[in-house]
């Protein structure tokens, strides 16, 4: 049984003599081919055939959100995905945000504002889990923000910055559509 909104898993597809398969992978609006082994995650095949290293591995196990990836729209932890499941949807890294200009998307330039980094192991998947949930809540409360983006983990503590950039982000966002915030949506001091 399938749901509606997601394509079928692919079925069993037999492998080439040297144990791998063939994949068609859409990353960043661009068509990729890879040969891999099947047991190999979305995480694994960013990282080392497409070299897209945006994607960070943290835990491995879906517990830090430093590989958080976008999934039709939809943050996925990367080390958590088959390869082969990642066929037959729209993925995007945080290398697909910038602009054909080399310009920061207004999420990044909302970060690089706030220094809401130290290491920035962790900033990717925080930026991509932020471009979801203003997707979803373009005007969020600085709670609903953090509660959003409880799976993702920064180990160097950057919680109020990075919550700074993202109210910031929403703002600008808003801005460029023309979206009026609602009254009293910021201004509560969670973390
Ligand atoms: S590396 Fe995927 S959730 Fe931690
Ligand atoms: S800035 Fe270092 S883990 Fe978040």
């Amino acid at each position: 049984m399938t749901t509606p909104d997601r394509p079928p898993l692919p079925g069993p597809r037999p492998a080439a003599a040297d144990g791998k398969v063939d994949l068609t992978l859409r990353v960043n609006e661009v068509t990729h081919r890879v040969h891999v082994r099947p047991d190999h995650t979305l995480l694994e095949v960013l990282r080392g055939p497409l070299g897209l290293t945006g994607p960070r591995e943290g835990c491995g196990v879906g517990m830090c959100g430093a590989c958080t990836v976008l999934v039709d729209g939809r943050p996925v932890s990367a080390c958590l995905l088959l390869a082969p499941l990642a066929e037959g949807v729209e993925i995007l890294t945080v290398e697909g945000l910038e602009g054909t200009d080399g310009s920061l998307h207004a999420i990044q330039q909302a970060y690089v504002d706030h220094t809401a980094f130290q290491c920035s192991y962790c900033t990717p998947g925080f930026i991509l889990a932020t471009k979801a949930l203003l997707a979803e809540h373009p005007d969020p409360t600085r709670e609903e923000a953090a509660a959003y983006l409880a799976g993702n983990l920064c180990r160097c503590g950057s919680y109020v910055k990075i919550l700074d950039a993202v109210m910031d982000s929403a703002a600008r966002l808003r801005l460029d559509c023309g979206t009026p915030a609602r009254t009293g949506g910021e201004g509560h001091d969670l973390l």
